[in-house]
């Protein structure tokens, strides 16, 4: 059903202070790494969206012991108990979950097949079946190099992995392959990626080593379980900082936000742009850092994007996208092919998206070039059932005299199920 989103009239007023949901990075690993310890740990903040119900379905399966999700919740370990599941792993929408378990499943000997959704079954997944294979793993891929991916586990040998793209899935995936068979890997990649596994790793008694951009992993012999306090996601806080910046009065505050800066590009680029935004009440918490964002309505210049920013802001680039149509000049991104392979072709969608709506964006093979204006973007948008795509064209809607039609509003439920809500809440 089409869902209109349109812009109040007049001026755009925001106001309030925002809890977003759990960081979704961080709740998959609590679930996957509380399954794996020796003991039970607390989860408190988890997210609660279709994609980590994959990721708690899924370990169901192989016989992990997880309760329903709820904001507070224990899950005991099952360390050396899991099982090779009876039927497929359907993992939907999330290619962490398959990813992830893909080395789960590989370090824990079992045989599984993963499945997923149109969209995922289209991903990738030679970049996790080349390093576990490598590792002694035997696995087989659908012709397109995608799913079905069925993976049979075996004793594993160490590895040293070169990725060619910076990925926190593909070094997770080795990273817990290892951990479970008790052998020692490394992983390098062009430029940083997200870094909660070795993080949550740490935390739970492995000798995890970072280099500037390598991990390593020793044999290892037990995982503590450890509680943990999930923070704010803080991809799902930018749509709010964004709304806040392109607002004409208010501020908005959000709380509890992880601000480890593997995740927080896109607020250092938005402060490159003209952004007025404030990072307070910055603290450690659970081996991270996790903070107060206040953003204000801003003017803001066009950028370019490239390199080391592009892995930091991954998820957020849609959102910059549609951010950089509303800024005085042009902005450019490259080095950012990964978005093709995402839950849609990120580069075309945008792009398409963008034109429709008659704003001036151009394709490149690894990014975009956007030229802002002031004119009003009208029209209906195609999200691909792409969450961030919904959520994006679902900010620039909210500005007054834009009209955004979303032919899929509910695909927000992949990672920020009340989207819809607290946008209406903090606007007037
Ligand atoms: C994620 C890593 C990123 C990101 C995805 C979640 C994770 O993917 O795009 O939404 O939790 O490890 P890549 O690291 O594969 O780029």
């Amino acid at each position: 059903m089409a869902a209109l989103t349109p812009g109040a009239a007049g001026t755009l007023r925001v106001h309030g202070s925002i809890r977003v949901p759990g960081d979704k990075s961080i709740s998959h690993r609590a679930l996957i790494l509380s399954a794996l310890a020796q003991g039970s740990s607390r989860i408190d903040h988890i997210l609660d969206s279709a994609d980590v119900q994959s990721t708690a379905a899924a370990l169901r399966a192989i016989g992990a012991r997880i309760p329903a999700i709820a904001p507070k919740m224990w899950v005991e370990g099952a360390a050396g108990t899991l099982t090779s599941p009876r039927e497929p792993l359907d993992c939907g929408n999330s290619g962490t979950t398959t990813r992830l378990l893909a080395g789960v499943v590989a370090g824990a000997r079992l045989t599984a097949t993963f499945i997923g959704d149109a969209s995922l079954s289209k991903r990738p997944m030679r970049r996790v079946a080349e390093p576990l294979t490598a590792m002694g793993a035997r696995i087989e891929l659908a012709p397109h190099g995608g799913l079905p991916m069925t993976v049979e586990g075996a004793k594993l040998n160490g590895v040293d992995h070169a990725s060619t793209v910076a990925s926190a899935q593909i070094k997770s995936a080795i990273l817990l392959a290892a951990l479970i068979a008790g052998v020692r890997a490394r992983v390098s990649e062009p430029h940083r990626s997200r870094d909660r596994t070795e993080r949550m790793l740490k935390a739970r008694g492995i000798d995890v080593r970072q280099e500037e951009n390598a991990v390593s992993i020793a044999p290892a012999q037990r995982l503590k379980a450890t509680n943990v306090a999930v923070p704010a996601d803080p991809s799902s806080a930018a749509f709010f900082v964004a709304l806040a910046v392109l607002a004409d009065e208010g501020e908005l505050r959000l709380t509890d936000v992880c601000l480890n800066d593997t995740r927080t590009g896109f607020l250092r680029v938005l402060q490159r742009m003209g952004a007025r935004i404030e990072m307070l009440d910055t603290r450690e918490e659970g081996g991270d850092q996790v903070g107060t964002i206040i953003a204000r309505p801003s003017q803001l210049h066009g950028i370019e994007i490239e390199g080391a920013d592009v892995p930091a802001m991954i998820d957020e680039l849609p959102l910059f996208a549609c951010l950089a149509t509303r800024a005085r000049g042009e902005s450019v991104v490259r080095d950012a092919g990964e978005l093709r392979v995402k839950e849609s072709d990120r580069i075309k969608v945008i792009v398409d998206n963008l034109v429709t709506l008659g704003a001036a964006a151009e394709e490149l093979e690894d990014g975009f070039r956007i030229v802002g204006g002031t004119g009003p973007l009208r029209g209906a948008i195609s999200t691909q059932a792409d969450h961030r795509i919904a959520m994006s064209f679902g900010i620039l809607g909210a500005l007054p005299g834009n009209e955004i039609a979303i032919d899929d509003p509910q695909c927000v439920a992949v990672s920020f199920p009340g989207f819809w809500t607290e946008l209406d809440r903090v606007r007037q």
